[in-house]
């Protein structure tokens, strides 16, 4: 008997099928970077129930109730953009190669076109229309048109660096299983992890089995630090500071969307997926700017039993070192004031890390500090 979570929707989506006979499929649609994402991650499961791109009905639904529309909760868009030039070429029913640099990773049956309400999906998802906001940008400049249905992944990624964290949700869970984990926390980053994240994190693992490392390697905004620079921080980290037995490192190889509050229902949902029980939730989870509350991201949760969501979140406060309890706190646990905290913002460390200047071992573990500014100084000299 398993004590995992069932995948959303009931089962895991295996969409996967390398043999599939694409010669026959005569015309082709370019995609991109996130598009190739989510046709990988449709295919492997890791976006259970979706077998493919969102038709308009399923669209409305998600954008208006965070719902599909047989009321399955889903809380993000994952839509096909196309030019209005190739929505002339297409037509209901026949197959679409989905190609990224001149190789098919895909095939698209396609079932219908729409054009999207892009300000109200905007306002909706992520709760503004600015173009400042990365993830608005992103979604006005990707395209006009939304193609939908369902696809077959003829072709997986290559990992790269990746490879030995990169896994297929199938194999998380058989992972899990091998452990004898019953509970496993899931924890989104895409940052570094610093003294803020490994609290939270060992704060979660006291009362779990398994913490389950699984930062974001998708695309991010191009000042976010590269996830490979990260990768070799969450190594060296987890080899100097957490128990080898009850804590795995796996990438979540989606785009990141900077949609706060709703995306970080989307995030716990691909995290039941991949197995995990608990979700880490802490200040302004996948936030931006100050487009979100603080803790907007955990409030969304109120919309939903956790029985129908079937991942528990576990909420955090704001964390941060204190010097007069010399250790990690939150306004929950410390009395004292701001003027005994040690708060950085990211932007304030990655200007400090692009200068060569070392943020004290109380906001970041001295192996962590040194990884990133090495990683910076290669980026810079490339
Ligand atoms: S995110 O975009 O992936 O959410 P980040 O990598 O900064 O950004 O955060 C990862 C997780 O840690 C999120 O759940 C976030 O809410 C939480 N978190 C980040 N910093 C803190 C902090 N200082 N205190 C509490 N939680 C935090």
């Amino acid at each position: 008997m398993s004590f995992l979570p069932k995948p959303h929707g009931g089962k895991l989506v295996d969409a996967f099928n390398p043999n599939y006979n694409v010669t026959e499929v005569v015309k082709d649609i370019e995609i991109d970077a996130i598009a190739l994402s989510d046709l990988e991650l449709i295919g492997i499961g890791l976006f259970s129930p979706l077998t493919g791109f969102l038709g308009k009905e399923d669209y409305d639904s998600v954008v208006e109730n965070m719902r599909l529309a047989n009321n399955t909760i889903w809380s993000i868009p994952v839509t096909l953009p196309v030019s209005y030039e190739t929505a002339e070429t297409l037509s209901v029913g026949e197959e679409f190669k989905l190609t990224y640099g001149g190789e098919v990773y895909g095939v698209i049956k396609v079932s219908e076109w729409y054009e999207p309400d892009l300000e109200k999906e905007a306002l909706n998802v992520y709760r503004t229309t600015e173009l400042a906001h990365p993830g608005v940008k992103r979604l006005f400049e990707r395209g006009p048109v939304y193609v939908a249905g369902d696809v077959v992944l003829v072709k997986k990624s290559d990992k790269g660096v990746f490879g030995d964290v990169w896994f297929e949700p199938k194999e998380t869970r058989a992972l899990f299983e091998e452990k004898g984990w019953k509970t496993i926390v899931g924890f989104q980053t895409r940052n570094p992890i610093h003294r803020a994240h490994e609290y939270i994190q060992k704060a979660a693992l006291e009362t779990v089995d398994g913490l389950f490392v699984n930062p974001l390697v998708g695309e991010t905004k191009s000042d976010d630090v590269p996830a490979e620079v990260r990768l070799k921080s969450y190594r060296v980290l987890l080899d100097h500071y957490y128990p080898k037995e009850r804590v795995q490192l796996g990438v979540y190889p989606a785009a990141m969307r900077y949609a706060g509050p709703r995306e970080a229902i989307f995030h716990a949902i691909a995290r039941k997926n991949f197995g995990c029980t608990h979700f880490i939730v802490g200040r302004d989870h996948a936030g931006v700017g100050n487009y979100y509350g603080t803790y907007d991201a955990q409030h969304i949760f109120s919309n939903f039993t956790e029985e129908e969501l079937g991942i528990k979140p576990l909420f955090f406060e704001h964390s941060f070192y204190c010097t007069k309890c010399e250790g990690m706190a939150s306004d929950k646990t410390c009395p004292h004031g701001k003027e005994d905290r040690v708060i950085l913002s990211g932007t304030k460390v990655r200007e400090m890390l692009r200068a060569g200047v070392l943020p004290p071992s109380t906001f970041s573990r001295k192996e962590v500090v040194e990884v990133l500014i090495e990683g910076m100084r290669e980026k810079t000299t490339v």
